[in-house]
């Protein structure tokens, strides 16, 4: 046979054999190990390797979440951002507590009834898809406001570097990655005009994803701070994407964005203290609830997935929701009683209609099914660096991929942040939540976030950094969480993956995850009244524990494949 022949049908095979055979990421998930100085736990092997060298560097907690976060904007594009928001809680080894809030705010020009017609329905989709539904992203001030004020390391350069080389170079996207833009390439195309890097027939594992945009955005960034982003050509950039559809933030925006330092709200559960998000978030305050709530009940004695304790903590829930729903909001806009709301007079008597025996009756107005369309997606990163200073911080685009518009020419995903806002009291959001006056859409507002970024001490000591993506089961899923190291005695890689259950007043029911709650429990709870509907999976917790030896066991969740810890 001719030599030219036998190498084109070489030449041939190896071509459907490189295209067929998919090139595994050149890294693997850690999911649980215990480490005895410093921890990351972070939704993405790329991004907790490179907060792990940051704190080599000499940096702290806070340079390497910062640095964590800029490389979470180029590998894990579908929650990682520059176009979206975020909530940091920060504990320094000297036991001070402080959170910056950098959730995005509603554009100048928007108002209560920006999503409804003229008979005040509301107009499906337009919150949650395309620029009407983004807020002003805060992501690129809160870093480097978080940096500003608690890094070590003085040139936050070094911080941005490692992301810009990973979206310059390109990285290898994993499996879930690769499913995850495959079923979204419908509303990319629906959403976007011109070519981008996600944009493709068919992505598989161990494709390159190369994005020279989004490098040159996070150049600008290194080069001059805030005015990279909020001024500018990226500014610009976003302000056409605007112009191309029917968009509303503005340079004006942009430029007035600013973050907010805040007092962490602070709850004590027996030896415990919980440090957690407060308002815009309602996380630490519906966690605080929750807690002071089961406190006084002897849960461990009910025992794990007990008909008891899965009935007590979820009519806790049931009433700690409907507060949610009722009185929570942008603190700037709308004055939220936390101490009211926290006080044992008030959660007596908000529990005094519980008895064990029955399930109580959410009130039936204006119930919505809790769609959970899409998987859940945000990121949470935990961190303890080796002088014992911590770092819990959530930030999210709020759908996958945000609002599916992809800055063309700045090279990122714009949240869809504004469907967390109540679009019309009684009508519920994408995770079913329910809302009134508290977080009605105000210009320049803060929408109601669940996000729990929450840090625990045990008897004065660090003990727990945690947190996670799920929409409204954060809350519940951090409270499960802690509960099952707490009270029902699990080492934490346990408790993260022990099946969790959820309910949020409206609709109601309790939701729980498929398989996870047995049988006859489950016959028990319907016997008293509850509804129950199995989904799925919930809220994927990434976690540090802070072990009596002073070792540190990192957690993340089989919930999202990628989730890794790296230490030492
Ligand atoms: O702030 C919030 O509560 C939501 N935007 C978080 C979204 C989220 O966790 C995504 N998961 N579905």
């Amino acid at each position: 046979m001719p030599k030219i022949v036998i190498y084109s049908f070489l030449l041939f095979f190896l071509f459907v054999s490189c295209k067929k055979q998919p090139q595994a990421p050149a890294y693997q998930s850690v999911q649980s190990m215990v480490v005895d100085s410093a921890a990351v736990v972070s939704p993405h092997p790329l991004a907790s390797e490179i907060g792990i060298e940051i704190l080599r560097k000499g940096g702290n907690a806070v340079d390497a979440a910062v640095a964590v976060q800029f490389a979470l904007a180029v590998v894990y594009p579908r929650a990682g951002n520059i176009g979206g928001g975020g909530f940091m809680v920060i504990r320094d080894q000297d036991g001070s507590t402080t959170s910056l809030d950098y959730r995005e705010k509603a554009p100048q020009s928007a108002h209560r009834n920006l999503y409804l017609d003229s008979l005040e329905n509301v107009i499906k989709g337009l919150s949650t898809e395309g620029v009407l539904a983004a807020g002003v992203p805060g992501t690129v001030a809160g870093l480097l406001d978080a940096h500003q004020k608690h890094g070590k390391l003085k040139d936050v350069a070094a911080l941005i570097e490692p992301a810009i080389l990973l979206a310059k170079n390109g990285f290898k996207i994993s499996e879930a990655e690769a499913r995850r833009l495959n079923r979204f390439q419908d509303a990319f195309r629906k959403h976007n005009n011109t070519p981008n890097p996600f944009i493709k027939d068919t992505f598989i594992i161990g494709d390159l994803l190369v994005q020279e945009e989004l490098a040159h955005t996070l150049n600008l960034i290194k080069e001059k701070g805030k005015a990279g982003f909020y001024e500018g050509v990226v500014a610009d950039a976003i302000v056409a994407e605007m112009k191309n559809s029917n968009g509303i933030i503005s340079k004006s925006d942009l430029q007035k964005y600013e973050t907010q330092w805040r007092t962490p709200i602070s709850v004590d559960y027996k030896n415990y203290r919980i440090f957690s998000m407060p308002p815009p978030s309602s996380g630490g305050l519906a966690l605080g609830q929750l807690l002071k709530i089961v406190e006084g009940f002897p849960i461990s004695d009910y025992g794990f997935h007990s008909q008891e304790a899965i009935h007590l903590m979820v009519e806790a829930e049931r009433r700690v929701y409907a507060d949610r729903a009722t009185y929570l909001g942008d603190p700037d806009f709308y004055t939220v009683p936390v101490d009211s709301l926290l006080s044992s007079d008030y959660l007596t008597e908000s529990m005094s209609t519980y008895t064990p025996e029955q399930a109580s009756v959410s009130d039936s107005i204006d119930t919505g099914s809790l769609l959970i369309k899409e998987s859940f997606e945000t990121t949470h990163t935990s961190i303890v660096d080796s002088d014992g200073n911590a770092v819990s911080v959530t930030t999210t685009l709020n759908s996958n991929y945000g609002c599916k518009v992809w800055v063309d020419g700045a090279g990122f995903f714009l949240n869809n942040e504004m469907d967390d806002f109540s679009v019309k009291p009684g009508i519920p959001n994408q995770f079913g939540l329910v809302g009134a006056e508290a977080n009605a859409i105000q210009a320049e507002k803060r929408m109601l976030s669940s996000m729990t970024p929450t840090i625990i001490e045990k008897d004065g000591e660090l003990f727990m950094v945690l947190g996670a993506p799920g929409g409204s089961t954060i809350i519940t899923a951090v409270f499960q969480v802690f509960l099952n190291v707490a009270e029902f005695g699990m080492p934490l890689d346990k408790a993260v993956t022990a099946p969790r259950f959820h309910h949020q007043w409206l609709p109601d029911e309790i939701i729980i995850e498929k398989g996870g709650i047995p049988e006859s429990t489950q016959q028990q709870l319907l016997e008293m009244g509850h509804n129950i509907r199995a989904i799925e999976r919930m809220a994927v917790i990434k976690a540090i524990q802070r072990l009596p030896d002073g070792s540190l066991h990192g957690a993340g969740d089989f919930r999202n494949p990628d989730d890794d810890v790296s230490g030492w």
